[in-house]
């Protein structure tokens, strides 16, 4: 089962134009994160109203939840021009150098999953972040010399779901720092009300309320299953999403009434029946179900994490008696007698 649609890096080609579409373009327009909001107005405002550039901003949180619509909302606020790249695709300090000597005064960079970034390019990042310049190594050996060069003041916005990777030294030169939470029920309802109005799909609040519910707590999962339900809707009915169209969509995409699909049920699963309702080290469990560490780190867990279906501990992840009931496993019988998984 592929991963790609959480992912903050590989969404496919249609799912973007799909997205920018949905996308808010100001504060004003966006759905929940009610102190996020409010503090980037502040910020925003103040800024403005001293004529300077903002502080760079540091956002962390997981794929989807509106860290790349942030950074395009807070440049339009500020009147300035976006600048996209991410830490990836920085991979000499050449790369980063080119791009904070074209930036025009005021202008944001977007520096998307920054914890990727080399820490050759980092380096460079220091100078530019606090005092607005950059140093040239010219030569090498006895000979080397630095040279200055003075950028024009700019705002670095950082967006990472591995805040705990972040060196410090980067971390600390970030003046605002804000981390993004998975959405309530009533938020996510709100936006897959909004969605749909924008795409012209006649939905019930029942129908808005069941995608919600199933949503992970997480906007881009909200659209996209508004765009397979709506499809159904049209095939399978009368092209409304009531709230069974909607039940019925999902139970057919393999989304269950937790929001997991097949997936998430399968890490449980091999976490309840090959380690024993654990503890199984990230790498063991990643080996079994043949994907990528990161991406459970990064990707699944956190919601699994949020939802309370699984532990972390020193020694490894667990799952919990809720995530078996959930799965319609019965407990472990040492599990009961000693009470380990309580
Ligand atoms: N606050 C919000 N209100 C409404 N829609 C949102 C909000 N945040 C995100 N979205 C929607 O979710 C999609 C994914 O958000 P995105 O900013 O790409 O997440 P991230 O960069 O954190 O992975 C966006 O295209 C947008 O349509
Ligand atoms: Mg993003």
């Amino acid at each position: 089962m592929s991963r790609e649609r959480f992912s903050s890096t590989q969404v496919p080609p249609e799912e973007a134009g799909f997205l920018r579409h949905l996308r808010p373009r100001t504060l004003e327009e966006c759905i929940g994160q009610g102190k996020v909001r409010e503090g980037l107005r502040i910020a925003i405002q103040a800024a403005r109203a001293r004529g300077e550039p903002l502080d760079h901003i540091l956002l962390h949180g997981p794929p989807g939840l509106g860290k790349t619509t942030l950074a395009n909302v807070v440049a339009a606020e500020m009147g300035a021009n976006l600048v996209q790249t991410s830490g990836p695709a920085l991979e000499r300090g050449g790369d980063l150098m080119g791009i904070l000597t074209n930036l025009e005064y005021g202008d944001v960079l977007f520096v998307d999953e920054i914890h990727r970034l080399p820490r050759s390019v980092e380096e460079f990042l220091y100078p530019a972040m606090e005092d607005f310049c950059v140093h040239f190594v010219l030569d090498r050996g006895v000979h080397a010399r630095t040279l200055r060069y003075t950028l024009k003041p700019f705002t670095l916005i950082g967006a990472t779901t591995r805040a705990g990777l972040l060196t410090s030294p980067l971390r600390e030169r970030f003046g605002i720092f804000y981390h993004l939470d998975f959405y309530s029920e009533d938020e996510l309802t709100q936006l897959v009300h909004r969605s749909a109005r924008i795409l012209g799909v006649p939905i019930t609040d029942g129908g808005a309320r069941e995608i919600a519910r199933r949503s992970r707590g997480t906007p881009r999962v909200a659209n996209r299953l508004l765009r397979r339900v709506r499809d159904y809707a049209q095939v399978r009915s009368d092209g409304r999403v009531t709230e069974e169209v909607a039940r019925e969509a999902l139970e057919f995409e393999g989304v269950d009434e937790a929001g997991l699909d097949a997936f998430d049920r399968e890490l449980l699963r091999v976490i309840a029946e090959v380690y024993g309702g654990g503890p199984v080290g990230v790498e063991a469990l990643a080996a079994t179900l043949h994907e990528e560490v990161d991406t459970l780190v990064e990707v699944v867990e956190p919601y699994l994490l949020k939802i309370g279906f699984l532990t972390r501990t020193p020694a490894g992840r667990r799952i919990t008696p809720a995530a078996y009931a959930h799965l319609g496993l019965a407990l472990p019988r040492d599990a009961r007698s000693q009470g380990t998984l309580f």
